[in-house]
């Protein structure tokens, strides 16, 4: 018999000030507690790694993500995807904003990822938008009210299929273009820029095993996807509020991009797209406000309520001021996209640079939320006036199942 104590039972903190939440992001050792049950999909990805396996991948990976990359990504390679995404709503005069904000970021999200889809297809785009939503699903198992071993087998399946239909062909392709590079029959130039692409190349460094490969590359589809299609979605909203209440920020919206990056980074503040993040404890630790964590303790971050922290965002830290005042330091997008290790390595592609303290003449990446939410304005998107949005009714965070738009008639 152990003549030591009861054991202490795992307690439960959770931060709620921005301080404390950007401390505990930062704390090394903290580690991943978000997906706990959603291994089937998130097992080994980057970010449930930590300490040496998470550094050793995420620096590889940054190569991707740089300036020169995300620069390209929004002149050349996201601008005709965009435009071929939204065309037929355009030439319909009217589309449905939930569907397109999911087609859009999956088509973006695919090919940082680097998942082709070489019959070119809106079939074979809809299988892939299926696989999405399931890889969503078995992310978030752990908010499934249903048979979850059922579901959980379901998702096993469709990674299964994934693997064939699309991203066995996708490393074939690219494996095919690294020999080439090898013999010097192309050039650095011609090889594709995604994740799938760097991990291939860095395959004798990281010897990530192919069930490895197949989880990380389905993360960034579901990482870059998601949270995207949401902040789009919610700034148009906002804007078309706007146009209702106070024209003119609508019509600045239209012509001045930074204003219009600024919606999106303020949008993006007050709607994180996870309300909370959440870590281990992996060794005792100290916070500096004197709270004692044990290893095995859990931590939440309330985001939702440090992105709203009176003392670091004013007074008026609920509403909508996408011009406010900071802090040098203060993000405008507050921690909504995380901190420290796992920060969100898409960050500056989604939403930008922070445009605060960049001289006029800086070569500026604008980030392809708000490039979405001009085309969409560009076009004339607007609130279809007999058709409301609905809200989904089995969603806790208004989410919108359905919004109509119309286009045309109202372009600048
Ligand atoms: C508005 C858009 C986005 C939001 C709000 C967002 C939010 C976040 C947050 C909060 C985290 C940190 C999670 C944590 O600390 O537990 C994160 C991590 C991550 N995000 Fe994003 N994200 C966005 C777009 C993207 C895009 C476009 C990509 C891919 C190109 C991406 C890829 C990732 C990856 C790979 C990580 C894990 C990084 C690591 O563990 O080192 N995200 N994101």
């Amino acid at each position: 018999m152990s003549d030591s104590g009861p054991e202490k039972q795992p307690e439960i903190f959770t931060v709620t000030s921005y301080e404390r939440a950007r401390e505990v992001f930062r704390q090394k050792d903290l580690r991943q507690a978000l997906y706990d049950a959603g291994d089937v999909v998130m097992a080994d990805v980057l970010v449930n790694l930590h300490g040496d396996d998470h550094r050793a991948r995420r620096r590889l990976e940054n190569r991707l993500f740089r300036k020169d990359t995300h620069l390209r990504y929004e002149r050349e390679l996201f601008p005709p995807l965009l435009e071929s995404t939204l065309a037929p709503a355009v030439l319909a005069g009217r589309g449905e904003l939930v569907t397109l904000s999911h087609q859009i970021m999956m088509n973006l999200a695919a090919l940082t990822a680097g998942v082709d889809r070489p019959a070119g297809t809106p079939e074979e785009t809809l299988r892939l938008y299926a696989y999405l939503m399931t890889f969503i699903e078995g992310a978030t198992l752990a908010h499934y009210s249903g048979d979850v071993p059922a579901k959980e087998a379901q998702v096993a399946q469709a990674l299964k299929d994934f693997d064939q239909e699309f991203l066995q062909p996708s490393i074939a392709r690219r494996t095919a273009l690294l020999k080439d590079l090898e013999g010097n029959r192309i050039t650095e130039a011609d090889l594709p820029q995604d994740v799938l692409t760097t991990l291939l190349r860095n395959q004798d460094q990281l010897e990530l095993p192919g069930d490895v490969l197949l989880r990380e590359v389905c993360f960034f589809l579901l990482a870059g996807a998601h949270t995207s299609a949401t902040a789009f979605l919610r700034t148009l909203d906002q804007i078309f509020v706007y146009a209702d209440s106070q024209p003119e920020l609508a019509e600045r919206a239209k012509s001045d991009p930074v204003f219009l990056q600024r919606c999106v980074h303020e949008t993006i503040r007050l709607n994180p797209s996870s309300p909370v993040a959440m870590r281990w404890a992996v060794h005792d630790l100290l916070l500096s406000d004197g709270t004692q964590v044990s290893a095995g303790d859990k931590v939440i971050i309330d985001l939702m309520a440090a992105n709203r922290d009176t003392q670091v965002f004013g007074e008026a830290a609920e509403q909508f001021q996408p011009e406010r005042n900071l802090d040098r330091g203060v993000a405008p997008w507050g921690l909504s996209f995380g901190l420290g290790m796992h920060a969100c390595i898409g960050q500056d592609l989604a939403a930008g640079a922070d445009p605060a303290g960049l001289p006029p003449e800086a070569e500026h990446v604008l980030g392809l939320v708000p490039a979405a939410v001009s085309a969409v304005l560009r076009a004339g998107g607007r609130p279809d006036p007999d058709a409301a949005a609905k809200l989904d009714p089995l969603s806790a965070r208004n989410y919108w199942s359905e919004y109509p738009v119309l286009f045309g008639g109202g372009a600048p």
